[in-house]
């Protein structure tokens, strides 16, 4: 029997660029509530948003000093409770981003730890000695920089895996995993959906901090190869699982970096901590190891084949796959996998046809329903992205001219996925009366929901249209996956197959015309992305969903 969120599609969105109603520049949850009917319309069940919690916003949200607040930034409690309620009339439930490896170092926990050796939160993070006067070990953030922060106060050092202001929880510390699962059950009360549970990698910590071997000119390693997927981490999220998700309707989608698809049995099915998790392999096609901008990698089509065949596989007896070209932390997918594209409508037809056909939970991304681009603010100090910075001076630093860092940037910020949405082509794209936080993209006089959804073909549509088929076709949420052409380095090609259908979804991913391709006579299109189909040829960036 399957589960609603298995059936449902889920609409991450960034409440801070979403709809500001108080004239701030900055999303509020009222502006949420507005919208609901607009995320219905897209057949959304379920909304992740990202953190809203109260913080100081160092990092958007995902420094939180309070677990079981509201910044007010964005509202009040009430208002959540609000949105929760409306939400449920519309048949969407919220999700909630718990965001357990860090706190922010405003928060009332780590103010209290940092205060002394001995205070009752003093084990609360992860504090060490100096060593030779230096920090504990040669570990870098993954915003750049070290990953341990000196403090006067405990004349010791702190570890952040993100920015110094992100302090990282010692889950080691019994009492620090009551209090978070007290925090995650607040938000079950109140009536949650479910949850995305961030960086959860990063969580359990090696018994022996030791230095690792340098990967950069600053004598620094990535604090990810040295710290993420220690053994027994396992052991935490099962109880995370026992506490907090067992005996709810609600689901689990982790964000786990560096779990492979073989390891995935592990984390999510029958015996696993979660319903669902975000692995990278398919965003990150370009980084072998650590994402570092300014060395990228070239990529193929048949790259991706090969991480979406072994996700695919890896969760088709046991386990859910939670499928998503794009978040906020990536780069817009049209600009991502098709960077020259003469034709990005098509391309993101394409794109959209893959995310909501492939077996699991298609995560849609606030703006990737209107085809959003990347953004290219013309200096470093336009951006607001933490990590851009970061990016920016690791590529100096490595010997990058400042022209070439910033080219990194265009390509790879973050900025990129938090623009405003852009309702309709008055001042600011309709997303605030006041300065909005980060700058509109120029192009919200013509890409704005209002105009895309008005015209028929748009991508808007597009997505309406395929929710819909979504929903009348069984075969595209409980079907299986049967892969068609592994071997071919252009086009995916699947089937997807259960009692009463079969339906065959094929996609050109290149600018070429395909021909002699070996399919099967169809009985009808169930959806297209030109105006023909002639069997066995597809056109440049064509896809179909074939009933056969
Ligand atoms: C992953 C989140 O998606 C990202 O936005 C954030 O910066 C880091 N975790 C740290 O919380």
């Amino acid at each position: 029997m399957m589960k609603w969120w298995q059936k449902t599609i889920a609409y991450e969105l960034y409440p801070k660029s979403f709809l500001d109603t108080a004239g701030n520049g900055t999303g509020t949850i009222r502006g949420i509530i507005q919208k609901l009917d607009y995320l219905a319309s897209l057949g959304v069940g379920a909304v992740w948003m990202t953190p809203v919690c109260r913080s100081p916003m160092i990092d958007n949200g995902y420094d939180i000093a309070d677990y079981c607040s509201i910044d007010p930034s964005y509202g009040t409690m009430d208002d959540m409770k609000e949105l929760i309620s409306e939400a449920k009339k519309r048949g969407i439930r919220i999700v909630i981003d718990l965001v357990f490896n860090h706190s922010s170092d405003q928060n009332p926990w780590f103010l209290e730890s940092k205060q002394s050796r001995d205070n009752p939160k003093s084990d609360w993070y992860i504090w060490r000695d100096a060593k030779d006067g230096k920090e504990p070990t040669n570990w870098r953030g993954i915003f750049g920089g070290s990953a341990w922060t000196w403090c006067e106060e405990r004349q010791q050092y702190y570890l952040h895996t993100f920015a110094a202001q992100q302090p990282d929880l010692n889950w080691a510390n019994p009492e620090v995993r009551r209090a978070l699962y007290d925090a995650a059950n607040f938000w079950v009360d109140l009536g949650a959906g479910g949850f995305r549970i961030d960086a959860i990698t990063y969580v359990k910590k090696p018994d022996v901090f030791t230095d690792g071997e340098p990967d950069g000119d600053d004598g620094m390693v990535s604090v990810h190869d040295m710290t993420a997927n220690q053994p027994g981490i396992l052991d935490y999220l099962h109880e995370f699982k026992r506490e907090v998700a067992d005996g709810h309707d609600i689901f689990t989608v982790a964000e786990a970096n560096g779990v492979s698809a073989d390891e995935l049995k592990y984390w999510v099915g029958k015996d696993g901590a979660f319903d669902m998790l975000f692995e990278f392999s398919h965003v990150n096609l370009e980084f072998k190891g650590i994402e570092t901008w300014c060395r990228p990698d070239p990529w193929t089509i048949s790259d991706l084949k090969r991480v979406l065949r072994d996700s695919q596989d890896a969760t088709k007896d046991n386990g859910w796959y939670p499928i998503f070209f794009e978040n906020h932390d990536k780069p817009r997918s049209i600009d991502h996998y098709f960077p020259s594209c003469s034709n990005p409508l098509s391309a993101a037809k394409a794109l959209g046809c893959l995310l909501m056909t492939l077996r699991g939970t298609p995560f849609l991304f606030q703006g990737e329903e209107l085809g959003y681009r990347n953004v290219a603010f013309p200096s470093i100090d336009d951006y607001n992205d933490i990590s851009s910075h970061g990016q920016y001076d690791f590529a100096l630093s490595e010997g990058f001219s400042e022209k070439e860092a910033l080219a990194c940037v265009h390509r790879f910020s973050r900025d990129s996925a938090r623009t405003p949405m852009q309702w309709d082509a008055s001042e600011n794209a309709g997303f605030t009366a006041g300065t909005p936080w980060l700058p509109v993209h120029p192009d919200y006089k013509t890409v704005n929901v209002k105009a895309l959804a008005e015209d028929p073909r748009s991508i808007l549509n597009w997505y309406r249209k395929l929710a819909e088929l979504r929903r009348d076709h069984p075969a595209l949420t409980e079907g299986t996956w049967i892969e068609v052409l592994p071997d071919d380095p252009d086009i995916i090609a699947y089937r997807r197959v259960c009692d009463t259908e079969d339906l065959s979804i094929l996609i050109n991913l290149t600018e070429d015309r395909i021909t002699d391709l070996p399919l099967g006579s169809c009985e009808s299109i169930l959806l297209n992305n030109k105006n023909d189909y002639e069997r066995g040829c597809l056109r440049p960036l064509q896809c179909v969903i074939l009933k056969m």
